[in-house]
C-alpha cells in the first residue's frame, strides 16, 4: 500500500494516550493500537515523550495527527478543562517537533477528530445534513458537521444548563463518580440533549465515547424528537480522525 493511503493518529485522553497506523480507505487500524498511560502530571513535554515512544514503536516516519481534549487553534490550546493547565502556555507544535523531528504534525480537538472519523467511515446517516456528534466520556466533547464538513472547536460540554455545565450533568465521568444506574443517568442525558435540540435543531445526534457500546441500555430511555444514532467506531474514532486530519489537514481549516 502506498503511503498516500496511510495516516498515523494519536488520541490523548485523561487516562490513556493511544496511537495507531490507519488505512485511510477503510478507517481500519493496520497492526496493533499502541497504548500507554497518560503521564501525570500530563504536561505537554511529558505527553510528547509518550507520543514519541508510540511512534518509535510503530516505526512510523510520516505525518502525525494528534487529538487533544480542548480547543485547538494552530499551535495553541485555548482551553484545558480535562488536561494539565500548562498546555495553555505552550507552543504545542514546538514541543512535539522537538521529539518527533521534522515531519508534519496536525493538532485538533478530540471530539472533532472522532466526528470526522464517524462521517468518513461510520454510520452513513452521519454524512448528510446537520449533525451534532457528541463524545461522552470523562467530559462531553462535540463536533458540528454539515454535509460532513466540520465547524471546529464547539464546546457543547461546557454549555450552561441551568447553572451547571452539560458535562457536569451527563458525562460518563459523572455517571461513574455518582454511581448512577442507566435509569438514573438517562434523564440527565435527555436534559442535555433536549437543550442542544432546542438551541441547534440538528437533523440527528450521533453519540460516541465508551457509552456508545452500551446504547441498548440507555437509548430506549430517551424521549426526544431528534433521531439519536450510536456511533460505530467506538474507541477507534479519535485515532482514526486524527490520522485523517494528518493526511488531509484541510478538514480542520479554521
Ligand atoms: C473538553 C473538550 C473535549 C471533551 C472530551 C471537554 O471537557 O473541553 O474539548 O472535546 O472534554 O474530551
Amino acid at each position: 500500500m502506498c503511503e498516500q493511503q496511510l495516516g498515523f493518529g494519536i488520541d490523548i485522553g485523561g487516562s490513556g494516550t493511544k496511537g495507531a497506523l490507519v488505512n485511510l480507505h477503510t478507517g481500519e487500524f493496520i497492526g496493533e493500537r499502541i497504548k500507554y498511560e497518560t503521564p501525570k502530571p500530563a504536561t505537554p513535554e511529558a505527553v510528547a515523550a509518550t507520543v514519541a515512544k508510540i511512534i518509535d514503536q510503530a516505526d512510523w516516519d510520516g505525518p502525525v495527527g494528534i487529538a487533544l481534549p480542548g480547543v485547538v487553534r494552530g499551535s495553541s490550546m485555548l482551553t484545558a478543562a480535562n488536561i494539565d493547565p500548562s498546555w495553555l502556555h505552550a507552543n504545542i507544535h514546538d514541543v512535539f517537533s522537538a521529539v518527533l523531528g521534522e515531519r508534519a504534525i496536525t493538532f485538533l480537538n478530540d471530539a472533532d477528530a472522532a466526528g470526522l472519523a464517524e462521517v468518513a467511515y461510520g454510520n452513513p446517516q452521519a454524512q448528510s445534513g446537520s449533525v451534532i456528534f457528541l463524545t461522552i466520556g470523562t467530559g462531553i466533547g462535540s463536533a458540528f458537521l454539515v454535509e460532513g464538513k466540520l465547524f471546529p472547536n464547539t464546546e457543547l460540554g461546557h454549555l450552561l444548563i441551568g447553572n451547571e455545565e452539560a458535562e457536569k450533568i451527563a458525562s460518563s465521568g459523572v455517571k461513574k463518580s455518582l454511581g448512577l444506574s442507566f435509569d438514573d443517568w438517562a434523564p440527565r442525558l435527555e436534559k442535555v440533549l433536549g437543550e442542544y435540540e432546542r438551541l441547534f435543531n440538528p437533523a440527528a445526534f450521533v453519540i460516541g465515547g465508551g457509552i456508545s457500546r452500551k446504547s441498548a441500555r440507555w437509548l430506549p430511555l430517551l424521549q426526544l424528537s431528534t433521531p439519536i444514532i450510536p456511533a460505530t467506531l467506538l474507541n477507534r474514532a479519535g485515532i482514526v480522525g486524527a490520522a485523517l486530519a494528518a493526511h488531509s489537514p484541510e478538514y480542520i481549516a479554521g
